[in-house]
């Protein structure tokens, strides 16, 4: 079964850097039209989709603003046509202020957390289904986190907004799936991308790296590109009958 996105037009959220610019790469070498948004600039996606022959427009959205949301999903009509594909990826995680144990999170982050990883994917799906349901199909693919098996440590209020972002695609799938809209999830081991890379440097931890890799069965660290073909098979009618599923890649260290 094919999983050609020629004539698809793909959402990601969070695709100014890191795994959210890595999706909408792949989504565009399989196909897709790109619609790149996130509070930071995304032109440099755009800049790589363009270089590679694909089409992409640069949107600066706010996952937490419902307003943000449905114009981020009128600009993918206006200049594509269309929205196939979502993928929920924005969240606060390279940017959160520091680790540390349940008793002394701030209250505050805790709130922002949930207001960004939880909310947030809640809204940019909310903004595509009246467009997804005209179509009577529609993909919508949301990034959890391997850390909601692991329970990582000092992380408390982003394990429990992905845990969230979970149980969340699971109602999802069952209120969506009657308009033909999949909903899965995906739950990526530690990733080394720059955001990863900042939270260990913030948290003295220098061996993560090494130590995630010794505990992987394929022996190495886990790059971005593990990540593009979970999402370009999700995207794709490759998985059409999925829906309401978990899809864990990360090289084995956990069993989801
Ligand atoms: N890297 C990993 O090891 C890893 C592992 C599991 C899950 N994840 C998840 O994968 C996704 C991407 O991770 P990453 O490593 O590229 O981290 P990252 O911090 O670089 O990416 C998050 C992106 O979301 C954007 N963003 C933040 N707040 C936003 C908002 N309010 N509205 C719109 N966009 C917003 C950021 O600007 C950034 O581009 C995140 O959901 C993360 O939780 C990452």
């Amino acid at each position: 079964m094919s999983q050609d996105l020629t004539g698809r037009v793909a959402i990601v959220t969070g695709a100014g850097r890191g795994l959210g610019q890595a999706y909408s790469l792949a989504l565009a070498k399989a196909g897709a039209r790109i619609v790149a948004a996130d509070v930071i600039d995304s032109s440099e996606t755009v800049e790589q989709v363009s270089a590679i022959g694909g089409e992409a427009i640069a949107v600066s959205a706010d996952v937490t603003s419902t307003e943000q949301m449905n114009d981020m999903a009128r600009s993918a009509v206006d200049a594509f046509g269309r929205i196939d594909i979502l993928v929920n990826n924005a969240a606060l995680y390279g940017g959160l202020s520091k680790m540390s144990s349940m008793l002394d999170l701030s209250e505050d982050e805790w709130d922002t957390v949930m207001d960004i990883n939880v909310k947030g994917v809640w809204k940019a799906a909310r903004a595509v289904v009246p467009q997804m349901s005209q179509q009577k199909y529609g993909k919508i693919i949301n990034i959890s986190s391997g850390t909601i098996f692991m329970g990582m440590p000092g992380l408390m209020h982003y394990v429990t907004s992905k845990g969230a972002v979970w149980a969340m695609s699971r109602v999802m799938s069952r209120e969506l799936g009657p308009a033909g809209i999949r909903v899965n999830c995906v739950t990526p081991g530690f990733t080394m991308t720059q955001a990863s890379e900042d939270l260990m440097t913030k948290a003295g931890n220098t061996d993560t790296k090494q130590r995630v890799a010794s505990m992987s069965p394929l022996g190495r660290s886990q790059q971005e590109d593990d990540l593009t073909g979970t999402i370009v098979f999700l995207s794709s009618v490759a998985s059409d009958f999925i829906t309401g599923q978990t899809l864990n890649v990360d090289g084995g260290v956990t069993h989801g």
